[in-house]
């Protein structure tokens, strides 16, 4: 008979939850040390990883900037400009118009105001009109920027160049590169369908045909002349989007008799 007074402990009773299986083998304590050490050791590797990564990427980008470094305060830019990627190290604070004339050499974009109100340094980017004295070189990577110097094929004029040349769009030519880049978005907005504050039906699209003397003023009118050679840039856009300008002569009598 067992004796219910022994000092051991009570066995669970083998039907009970806790009860130990008989042959059940007990965990090997070394095996479990081994794989807990591999688990910390991966662990631990990866985080070393994460850590690293970052701090390897730094100390390159330290020895390519000790190899090479930038004078104080600018940072590097990468330009896309008439197709050609170039690249600079400016100050931030540097205007795309500044970028444009001063470190790569394309004056054509010209410098009226300097405070966006008279659109003599219009340029395209990524296809639309930018004033280029308002906004900043370090904005417009991956951008593809288009200046009055790279809108002709080699030797053959663009369209609208070649119209402002024939119906006299210029007199000092001084805001014509202007004219001409916001003259050549016009007629992409047009095509797009864009609307302009005269526009006179907004539930049709406008159309390059049908354009009227006005529309073209009223979307040219960011764009100042101050030869006021605005007969001439107007005929000129009409030439351009196929259409036929009246004689100068009537728009000078127009012009007189308004
Ligand atoms: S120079 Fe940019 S708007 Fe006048
Ligand atoms: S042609 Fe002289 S400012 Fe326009």
């Amino acid at each position: 008979m067992p004796d219910k007074t022994s000092s051991q402990p009570d066995q669970p009773e083998p039907n009970q939850p806790n009860a130990k299986k008989p042959n059940a083998k007990k965990p090997n304590s070394k095996k479990l040390n081994a794989s807990r050490r591999n688990f910390l050791g991966q662990a631990l590797t990866a985080a070393g990883g994460a850590i690293a990564a970052p701090t390897l990427f730094k100390s390159a980008q330290a020895q390519e900037v000790a190899a090479n470094p930038l004078p104080e305060g600018e940072v590097a830019v990468q330009l896309t400009v008439n197709g050609q990627t170039q690249s600079l190290t400016l100050e931030p604070r540097v205007t795309l118009l500044d970028a444009l004339r001063e470190r790569m050499g394309l004056t054509g974009s010209k410098k009226g105001c300097d405070h966006g109100q008279c659109g003599a340094c219009t340029v395209l980017v990524d296809g639309q009109r930018v004033y280029s004295c308002l906004t900043l070189a370090v904005m417009q990577e991956d951008k593809a920027i288009t200046t009055i110097e790279g809108l002709a094929q080699g030797e053959t004029l663009h369209p609208m160049q070649a119209a402002f040349l024939q119906q006299d769009g210029f007199q000092c030519g001084y805001c014509t590169p202007g004219q001409i880049c916001a003259a050549v978005a016009l007629l992409d907005e047009v095509q797009r369908g864009c609307a302009s504050a005269v526009t006179p039906d907004l539930t049709t699209s406008p159309a390059t045909a049908t354009l009227s003397e006005a529309e073209i003023r009223e979307r040219l009118s960011g764009n100042l002349c101050r030869c006021s050679a605005y007969n001439g840039i107007v005929a000129a856009v009409q030439q351009a989007i196929g259409q036929t300008p009246p004689p100068a002569a009537v728009v000078l009598d127009q012009v007189i008799h308004a």
